[in-house]
C-alpha cells in the first residue's frame, strides 16, 4: 500500500527527532518544516537538518516562523536543553535549509497534491499562517494530525500543554478552520507511550549509529522527566501524531468539539473539549484517548534501528 504523504511541521526537540525517523520510515515525507518552539527557530531548523544528515534522509527542510502570532516566544530548555537536542555529542551539520518559507512550502505542497496530511508537532504558527494566507488548503489536505493540547492536565501550566500554550492564537485558528479531519494527540494520550531505560538499552544493543544517538537522546530526556516529575518513563509525544496517520487502528478516538482558550488568566492555551453527553453533534476534532502502546513502541524502535 502507498505510504501516506505528509508534511512534518516540527520544533526538534527529542520526541520530534524520533517523529522525524518514524515519519521517514512509515510515510512519504514531502517536506519537514520548522518552527520556533522547544528552542529558537535557528536551533530547531539546525536540529531537523542534523537528524536528516545523521539518518541519511533526503527530505527538504524549510524554516518557518521565528515567533508566535501574538505572544512572546517561549522555549522548553528544561525538557530539551539549550540546543533543543541536548544529550548526545553534537556533530557539525553540513546540510542547509531548502528555504526560509515554510508557510509557502505548506501552501504549495497542499495545492500540488490531493492527499497530503499536515502533521504539526510543535506550536501551530506555520499551519495557522498557511491557513490564513490560503484558506483553500483546509479542504485540500487529507487531514491535520497534531500533537498538542490535553483532555486532562497540562504540562507547562496546570491546564495547558506546551505546543498550544506557546501559540494559543495559532491553535485557535487551526482548531477553528473547519478542516474536514483533525486528529489530536494530546497529553492524555501521549503519556501512554513512554520510553525508559529498557528502550535505551535495546537501541544501544542494536549497535547502529542512529540508534546510539537516539539512546543518548532518550537518556537526557528521561533524566529531565525523573527530576521534574519523578517519572521513570518519558512520553514520546510527537510520534503519536505520525502514528495517528499511519496506524489509526492502534488508537481509540472520540469525536469532540475542541476550542482553545487564548485569554484565560489561569487557562491560556487550554484545549477545552466538550465531553458532555450528547455534545458530540458539532465535533471539529477526533480526540485520541488510548493507543496500543506496545505496538507503537515496536514501530518506533523499528524506525530508529532501520537507519545505520
Ligand atoms: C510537546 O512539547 C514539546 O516539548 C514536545 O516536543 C512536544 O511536541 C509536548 O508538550
Ligand atoms: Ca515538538
Amino acid at each position: 500500500m502507498a505510504k501516506p504523504k505528509i508534511i512534518l511541521d516540527c520544533d526538534p526537540g527529542h520526541d520530534d527527532a524520533v517523529a522525524i525517523l518514524l515519519a521517514a520510515r512509515q510515510c512519504e515525507v514531502l517536506a519537514i518544516t520548522t518552527v520556533s518552539g522547544n528552542a529558537p527557530l535557528a536551533m530547531t531548523t539546525a536540529n531537523a537538518l542534523l537528524m536528516c544528515q545523521l539518518a541519511g534522509l533526503d527530505i527538504p527542510v524549510h524554516a518557518g516562523a521565528d515567533r508566535p502570532l501574538l505572544v512572546p516566544a517561549a522555549h522548553a530548555p528544561r525538557a530539551h536543553g539549550a540546543t533543543g537536542l541536548d544529550g548526545p555529542p553534537r556533530p557539525d551539520v553540513h546540510l542547509e535549509p531548502a528555504s526560509n518559507d515554510a508557510v509557502g512550502c505548506i501552501i504549495e505542497t497542499a495545492r500540488a497534491h490531493d492527499d497530503v496530511w499536515l502533521v504539526p508537532v510543535g506550536p501551530l504558527t506555520n499551519i495557522a499562517l498557511a491557513i490564513r494566507q490560503a484558506p483553500d488548503i483546509v479542504e485540500r489536505v487529507a487531514g491535520i494530525s497534531l500533537m498538542g493540547g490535553s483532555v486532562g492536565p497540562g504540562n507547562v501550566t496546570p491546564t495547558a500543554e506546551f505546543n498550544i500554550w506557546a501559540d494559543p492564537h495559532a491553535a485557535q485558528i487551526v482548531f477553528g478552520a473547519g478542516a474536514p479531519l483533525v486528529r489530536m494527540a494530546g497529553l492524555n494520550l501521549t503519556h501512554q507511550l513512554c520510553v525508559g531505560p529498557n528502550e535505551s538499552a535495546t537501541l544501544r544493543a542494536s549497535g547502529g549509529n542512529v540508534a546510539g544517538f537516539v539512546a543518548d537522546l532518550f537518556d537526557f530526556y528521561l533524566a529531565g522527566y525523573r527530576e521534574r516529575a519523578g517519572l521513570d518513563a518519558a512520553p514520546m509525544h510527537d510520534p503519536c501524531a505520525v502514528l495517528a496517520v499511519t496506524h489509526p487502528e492502534l488508537f481509540t478516538f472520540g469525536a469532540r468539539q475542541v476550542a482553545v482558550e487564548t485569554i484565560g488568566e489561569l487557562t491560556r492555551g487550554m484545549t477545552v473539549a466538550d465531553e458532555r453527553p450528547g455534545a458530540g453533534t458539532m465535533p471539529n476534532c477526533e480526540v485520541a484517548y488510548s493507543l496500543n502502546a506496545a505496538a507503537a513502541l515496536e514501530l518506533i524502535i523499528d524506525a530508529v534501528c532501520s537507519r545505520d
